[in-house]
């Protein structure tokens, strides 16, 4: 019954990499489009390989996997996938984070990128019904001036592109070392999200608010290691976007039965439930309720108020968010 619930209800997701969407299938489609050698002989052991000790061991893996997109049907191509995944599970507006600099690097360009994913972006809003904002991160393991170059390019694109992020490997990649291109992309209008306490201490989730001002905090998990700031986030109802089965799979938590959720939810905190990188971490939004139904018994209570949070904690306008809401109780009343 709470899984037909959590599969009913409208739901908003924002904390989803497009780039970890990519499942082995396509990864192997699309390597073949591109005359591109995988180091593995088939899909079944591209999944053996998702074996993770920690962030690191993932994001090796999540490099190489994005290496196969090259062109714009490429781009469409991953990004329609996820969107019918969003359909198929009630996910009615979706923030997706995408890595420019995974793909610049490479020398796909920045409007090959944008073009292949607006497509697909634009074709879901007409035929399926899905809202979107895009949200762009800075690689927090290269150079501050790398982060720079790619705000530059992102110009042309001002009015597609909502935020800016910032992820990759996080410990010894303080938020402080992208203060002032926060600071720039603030006086350019983006809204401004990080990834900060996912294996970084607490004072990194501190930084995320004081250094570069963020509208929301990506995981914060080890927040919960120090009072203050719980207390700090939670007066000020700071959204954090929580991802279990990434959490389960980058041994962020051990077990899924230790997974802090309704603690953060008990002390006050605004928390959502996401699902990060969905081909990688074995599910996508739906999936990382039932992880939770399944080991901790969460309540009907608690998903109303975990989806409620996320539609609140999104870039849409209020009134689009209060019709969500109420659309939101409409099922709780009838499911219930
Ligand atoms: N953490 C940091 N960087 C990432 C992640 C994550 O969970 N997923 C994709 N890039
Ligand atoms: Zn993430």
């Amino acid at each position: 019954m709470l899984k037909k619930l959590v599969s009913t209800l409208p739901k908003a997701e924002l904390h989803m990499h497009i780039e970890g969407s990519l499942e082995p299938e396509m990864m192997f489609r699309l390597a073949q489009r591109n005359q591109i050698e995988l180091p593995y002989p088939d899909v079944d052991s591209i999944r053996r390989a998702y074996q993770f000790d920690c962030l690191q061991d993932f994001l090796d893996l999540y490099y190489q996997g994005m290496s196969v997109l090259q062109t714009e049907q490429d781009y469409h191509d991953l990004a329609w996938a996820y969107l019918q995944k969003c359909h198929e599970q009630n996910v009615v507006h979706t923030e997706i984070f995408f890595d420019p600099q995974g793909h610049t690097c490479r020398g796909v360009t920045f409007e090959t990128v944008m073009n292949g994913l607006c497509a697909a972006l634009d074709k879901a809003g007409n035929e399926l019904g899905i809202t979107h904002r895009l949200i762009m991160c800075f690689l927090r393991h290269l150079e501050e001036d790398d982060a720079f170059s790619t705000l530059e390019m992102s110009e042309p694109w001002r009015e597609r592109i909502t935020g800016i992020g910032l992820d990759s490997s996080e410990l010894g990649h303080p938020p402080s070392k992208f203060k002032r291109v926060f600071e720039r992309a603030a006086d350019m209008g983006f809204r401004r999200v990080a990834h900060a306490g996912e294996e970084g201490p607490p004072e990194y989730v501190q930084e995320a608010l004081e250094l570069l001002k963020v509208h929301r905090v990506d995981h914060g998990n080890r927040s919960l290691e120090s009072r203050n700031l719980v207390e700090r986030l939670a007066a000020s109802r700071m959204p954090m976007t929580v991802c279990p089965q990434s959490n389960l799979r980058l041994a962020v938590v051990k077990d899924m039965r230790d997974h802090p959720i309704r603690d953060m939810l008990n002390a006050g905190l605004n928390a959502s439930i996401h699902s990060d990188d969905p081909a990688y971490f074995g599910g996508y939004i739906n999936e990382n309720f039932y992880a939770l139904i399944d080991a901790i018994d969460l309540t009907s209570n608690e998903i109303m108020q975990l989806v409620k949070n996320g539609f609140k904690s999104s870039f849409l306008p209020r009134e689009d968010i209060q019709r969500h809401l109420a659309a939101v109780d409409t099922v709780m009343d009838k499911i219930l």
